[in-house]
């Protein structure tokens, strides 16, 4: 029996983990224990999507939330490393691009348990941001990578990884994998009477919320949207609460607090529009057909762009409305199945497996 150990700690992880976490349960030969950082801890932050999306209850809970990357990322390496030295196990999983990621990874790979990377090979190309730096030393120090397009492959190619003992996957995105699944249940948020056609937005990347200018100028931009294009919804991530708080800024819009993801998927399914900064809303938007808007740079979702799907306008209000009003409305196809169909855990369990009877 290989046993792996999951380690996860915020929202867009849970997610991602459910449905890898189902086929792990539907896999002879595999059993999991998860471990959850805390880096993400609100009850609808946390606990909603373990309850919601049927995730087994963490087996080793830290509570490692706040302070600065370095201090949030060291004190998980302390605890995960611990917590591995005594569960012992033979695989480690990490997902996405966060500090829990990268200190699960970290922890493992000098303990010298191999590691499993899902979402591996994604690129912004901006070292500016703390999802890059985290992304890609995880993928330099594991051996299984599990990438979500082809895009990513090239990425690692480039890199070099066509050269070195890891072995590389396009798998699909494990997002499309749960968007399938749980559309089936998406629920209506409490006390929300809106008619559809709403725009949804997201906001919490720090390049745009940790910088006054960039977050006062896409905050107008919603104000605006909300008064003369549709009602905006945003349901609003805690960082950004805090620093709207902090920084007095008039936020007028229709304010939710952060929703279930079965709640997320109804909202999708319901928008006129989607704009957002998130990784994971910008695939969630193309996978309900709506079209995308993105307050950010770059975007490691390149082929979004690419089809005419997501507009990349950063984080200028004029850009942003301009891109509002001509997207309102616009639906998109998915005809060539970018992101694998829906099949991505079930293959990267697949691989999990094979690897471990290889490596026997
Ligand atoms: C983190 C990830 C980001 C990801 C996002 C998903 C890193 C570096 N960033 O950003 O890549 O897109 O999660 O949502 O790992 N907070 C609460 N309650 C919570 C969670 C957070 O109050 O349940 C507060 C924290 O105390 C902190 C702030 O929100 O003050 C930011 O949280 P943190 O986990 O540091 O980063 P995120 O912005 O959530
Ligand atoms: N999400 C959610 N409730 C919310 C906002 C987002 O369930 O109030 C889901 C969203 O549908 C997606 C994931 O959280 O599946 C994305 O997480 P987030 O935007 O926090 O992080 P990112 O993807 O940018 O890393």
């Amino acid at each position: 029996m290989q046993k792996v150990l999951t380690i996860i700690g915020a929202r867009p992880q849970f997610i991602k983990a459910s449905v890898v976490s189902r086929a792990i349960q539907q896999t002879d030969g595999v059993e999991e224990t998860i471990l959850h950082t805390g880096q993400h801890f609100d009850q609808n932050m946390s606990e909603v999507f373990f309850d919601q999306l049927g995730i087994p209850k963490p087996d080793v809970q830290l509570d490692i939330h706040g302070g600065n990357h370095g201090e949030m990322t060291g004190r998980m390496l302390i605890e995960i490393e611990r917590a591995l030295l005594e569960n012992k196990p033979d695989r480690v999983l990490v997902y996405g691009d966060t500090n829990s990621t990268l200190a699960g990874a970290l922890a493992a790979a000098k303990l010298h348990i191999p590691v499993a990377h899902v979402e591996a090979g994604l690129r912004s190309f901006n070292m500016q941001m703390p999802e890059e730096i985290n992304r890609i030393l995880t993928d330099q120090i594991s051996d299984l990578l599990f990438c979500p397009t082809d895009i990513a492959v090239d990425n690692l190619i480039k890199e070099g990884f066509a050269h070195k003992s890891a072995k590389v996957f396009q798998v699909g995105d494990v997002m499309q994998d749960a968007a399938i699944l749980f559309s089936k249940k998406a629920t209506v948020p409490t006390n929300f009477s809106l008619p559809d056609g709403f725009v949804l937005a997201t906001l919490h990347r720090a390049e745009n919320t940790d910088s006054p200018t960039r977050l006062a100028s896409i905050v107008n931009a919603l104000n605006y949207i909300h008064s003369e294009i549709a009602p905006v919804v945003l349901p609003l991530h805690p960082r950004t609460r805090k620093l709207i708080a902090e920084q007095q800024i008039t936020l007028d819009v229709h304010l939710v607090e952060p929703v279930g993801y079965l709640e997320m998927l109804w909202l999708l399914d319901h928008a006129g529009l989607v704009l957002t900064d998130s990784g994971g809303v910008q695939k969630e938007a193309f996978f309900f057909h709506k079209a995308c808007v993105t307050m950010r740079d770059q975007t490691e979702w390149v082929e979004l762009v690419e089809s005419g799907a997501n507009e990349l306008v950063g984080a200028d209000a004029d850009m942003i409305l301009q891109a509002a009003h001509k997207n309102y409305g616009r639906t998109v196809a998915d005809d060539s199945q970018i992101y694998g169909g829906g099949l991505a855990a079930g293959k990267l369990v697949g691989q999990i497996i094979k690897a471990s009877t290889v490596a026997i």
